[in-house]
């Protein structure tokens, strides 16, 4: 757990760099990004060591309105730039490094328990979706308030409903 929150506050913070001594710590203790991974990490630890996880369940929900399965599998780096309304379905998978902003939804189709796959570095804007078990390649966007429903190759951008690519071999750092 530890490793992956490093990595995750790591990436919080970078657009707060230079981020060192007390403007680290305010940061930390302060940035809602950082306080919403780490329930999410702890809530994920807990359910992999069997573990209660309501508590954090319910303060992921009360303070930032976002509910993440406890059989999704979330990646080290997540950054959550805005952390809020954001649902993760059962056997998701966020794969290294991804950008989930607000009200983003990676949710099941009716009938099929495997939920959506985003491998490392997918950049979802603010209100995107993905729905069943399609996969979003490494490196892509998903445009604001885009509803993925099929596979998204590697390096592309997609937009609209249901989302089409429009570039697809875009380089991003
Ligand atoms: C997807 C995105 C990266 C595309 O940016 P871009 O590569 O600069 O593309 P453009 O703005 O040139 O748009 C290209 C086309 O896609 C359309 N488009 C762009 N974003 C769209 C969206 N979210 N939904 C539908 N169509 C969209 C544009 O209207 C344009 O259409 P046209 O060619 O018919 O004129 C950008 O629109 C986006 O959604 N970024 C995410 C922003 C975000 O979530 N920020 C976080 C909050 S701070």
């Amino acid at each position: 757990m530890l490793p992956d929150l490093q990595a995750d506050i790591e990436r919080n913070l970078r657009d707060y760099a230079p981020c060192t001594g007390l403007r680290r710590i305010m940061l930390c203790l302060t940035l809602n990004s950082i306080h919403a991974v780490t329930l999410i990490r702890l809530q994920q630890w807990c359910a992999s060591h069997g573990l209660p996880t309501i508590i954090l369940a319910k303060l992921l929900f009360w303070f930032f309105k976002i509910e993440i399965s406890a059989t999704a599998t979330i990646g080290p780096g997540l950054r959550l730039p805005h952390p809020m309304g954001i649902i993760i379905a059962p056997n998701a998978t966020v794969g290294p490094d991804c950008d989930l902003y607000a009200d983003v939804r990676l949710v099941l189709a009716h009938g099929n328990p495997q939920g959506p796959t985003l491998e490392s570095g997918v950049f979802m804007g603010d209100g995107a979706k993905a729905v069943g078990a399609v996969t979003i390649g490494a490196n892509s966007v998903i445009g604001v308030s885009s509803v993925v429903t099929k596979n998204i190759p590697a390096n592309s951008t997609a937009v609209g409903i249901p989302a089409k690519v429009i570039a697809n071999d875009i380089t991003r750092t």
